[in-house]
């Protein structure tokens, strides 16, 4: 018995050195971690339950009958992050160069089916060559059955990829099904077509760093929601996400305690809206004031930045903050920001996570570039998305309202459950002077009564009170007072319930 349980743990240790050493110092001397060191940095410290540690390829083209690593390329199986079970896979560029071939597919399908079976969440490590070219169509079915995979657990439970290496072509896909990818910088990229085949087919000259590496992604594309230094900073900041995630699409996101007083005032907010209605601020400065002990995670912080998106909590629990910022663009709704909000809002719904509103829209961009780029399909999505969660809502109005993005950002009429204004709101149709200057036409020359006239506007409709008389909004407040009427409405939200008519599915405008 003695001999079998040293064979076994012979085994073991030969499986556990992947590629060999050799291997494993390339990819350190690239600054990367080992698919299992990464593992260690995720999970709780021994927490991790590997499966199919002993899985190896069945191809026997090109020589691969004599080359046979235990594992195939991807370390797969469950541990805990903060004490919840998590499954993860993490793909070991030290073995084939990670890529995929059949059996590496099975495994991480495995963990899939099972991460849905129990209600937990599926991380994703990616660091592969992409489809093992040895295998040919085996390594392509394997991508789509994880492809299907991808799109059943979506809503099911909170699927999250890390990118830490090479992902091209068809393998890029899977990340982007899931729901939240996140990339490291200077040692991972993402793109459908490498830059050799950009430059045979558009004569482009593109490094792989501008084409589809973290800083790419995370400020012109938009595919991932966040760029870390390198991959300890990520794995770190991984685990603190999870925390905000609840387990699956049936259970609650998990309460963390905080010494925040959920009655703390700010008297600093009351002066946070400048008296000169076009000088911007800080939103940001308002998300840090109300939520718990101003720990904010953005998502896309360095794209479409006149919209922010992210976590906090209030009173323990986690909330989805979706604010316009009117130190970019003014804060106005245009395609980058429509989309970064309305893919947020879907996943806070999908995943039982009140959402709080936080408004100052001038409007929707003018421009040729806009409504050629289709403003009127993409700035729909925010407003179906709104229109179709269920989950708590609460919004805020601090200034600006205007036009259709005031029905937009979760208006009392999208069944905004609590509609919040600052005594410093305008709701109107648009900006005073815009107002008159088509009202009053006639008077355009004259530049002291449209100054006049515009007064006499900005007295009667900017200002909450119109909206406050038809019961659009909920009640004015006082903004030093803005923490506390949030965590109260939350708490009188908590066990809500909403359901939309049953159907197949909604058609959102793509
Ligand atoms: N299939 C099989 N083996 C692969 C592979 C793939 N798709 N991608 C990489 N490998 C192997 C390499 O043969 C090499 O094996 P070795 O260690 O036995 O020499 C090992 O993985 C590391 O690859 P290498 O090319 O030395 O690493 P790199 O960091 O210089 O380059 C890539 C990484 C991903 C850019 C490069 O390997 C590549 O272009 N791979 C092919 C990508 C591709 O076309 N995939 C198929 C379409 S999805």
């Amino acid at each position: 018995m003695q001999d079998i349980v040293r064979q076994l743990e012979e085994k073991r240790a030969a499986a556990k050195m992947g590629g060999g050493q050799k291997r494993i110092d390339r990819q350190h001397a690239k600054s990367k971690l080992t698919a299992r060191e990464r593992i260690e940095l995720l999970l709780d410290p021994g927490t991790f339950e590997e499966w199919d540690m002993f899985v190896e390829h069945r191809c026997v083209d090109f020589g691969m009958d004599q080359e046979s690593i235990p594992g195939d390329g991807v370390v797969t199986g469950y541990g805990t992050v903060s004490g919840r079970v998590v499954f993860v896979f993490s793909q070991d560029f030290t073995v084939f160069g990670g890529s995929l071939s059949e059996a590496h597919a099975e495994k991480i399908c495995k963990i899939m089916d099972h991460a849905m079976k129990v209600g937990a969440p599926v991380v994703g490590l990616n660091d592969s060559g992409g489809a093992r070219i040895q295998e040919g169509v085996a390594s392509l079915g394997g991508y789509a059955e994880v492809f299907q995979r991808n799109v059943m657990a979506s809503g099911v439970v909170p699927q999250i990829s890390l990118i830490m290496g090479p992902c091209a072509g068809g393998a890029v896909y899977s990340p982007a099904m899931t729901d939240f990818i996140f990339m490291v910088k200077d040692s991972s990229y993402m793109f459908v077509t490498g830059p050799e085949v950009v430059k045979t087919v558009t004569h482009e000259e593109v490094t792989h760093e501008e084409l589809g590496g973290a800083v790419t992604h995370s400020t012109k594309s938009g595919v991932a929601d966040r760029a870390f230094e390198d991959d300890v900073e990520a794995l770190a900041m991984l685990r603190r996400f999870i925390n905000y995630l609840p387990a699956n699409n049936r259970v609650a996101p998990p309460h963390r305690p905080s010494p925040d007083p959920a009655s703390r005032a700010e008297p600093s907010l009351d002066t946070l809206v400048p008296d000169n209605p076009t000088t911007p601020y800080d939103m940001k400065e308002l998300i840090l004031k109300i939520v718990d002990d101003t720990d904010f995670f953005e998502l896309q912080p360095e794209h479409a930045k006149n919209i922010v998106v992210g976590f906090g909590r209030m009173e323990g629990y986690p909330v989805g903050i979706v604010a316009n910022q009117p130190l970019v663009l003014a804060g106005c709704l245009d395609i980058r920001s429509a989309i970064k909000a309305a893919r947020f809002v879907r996943f806070c719904d999908c995943f039982n996570i009140p959402i709080i509103t936080l408004v100052d829209v001038p409007g929707f961009m003018p421009g040729t570039a806009q409504e050629y780029g289709g403003i009127i399909k993409h700035g729909a999505k925010l407003l179906y998305a709104y229109a179709e969660a269920t989950v708590p809502k609460i919004t805020l109005i601090t200034r600006k309202a205007y036009g259709g993005a005031y029905d937009v950002m979760a208006s009392k009429h999208l069944r905004g459950d609590v509609n919040l204004a600052w005594p410093s709101a305008e709701i109107a149709v648009m900006g005073p002077k815009g107002a008159v200057e088509i009202i009053f036409r006639e008077e355009r020359g004259n530049k002291e009564k449209i100054e006049e006239l515009t007064e006499e506007y900005r007295k009667k409709f900017a200002n909450p009170f119109i909206a406050g008389r038809r019961g659009y909004i909920d009640d004015v407040i006082t903004p030093r007072l803005t923490r506390e009427r949030i965590c109260r409405s939350l708490a009188m939200l908590r066990d809500k319930r909403l359901e939309n008519p049953w159907r197949k599915h909604g058609n959102i405008p793509l």
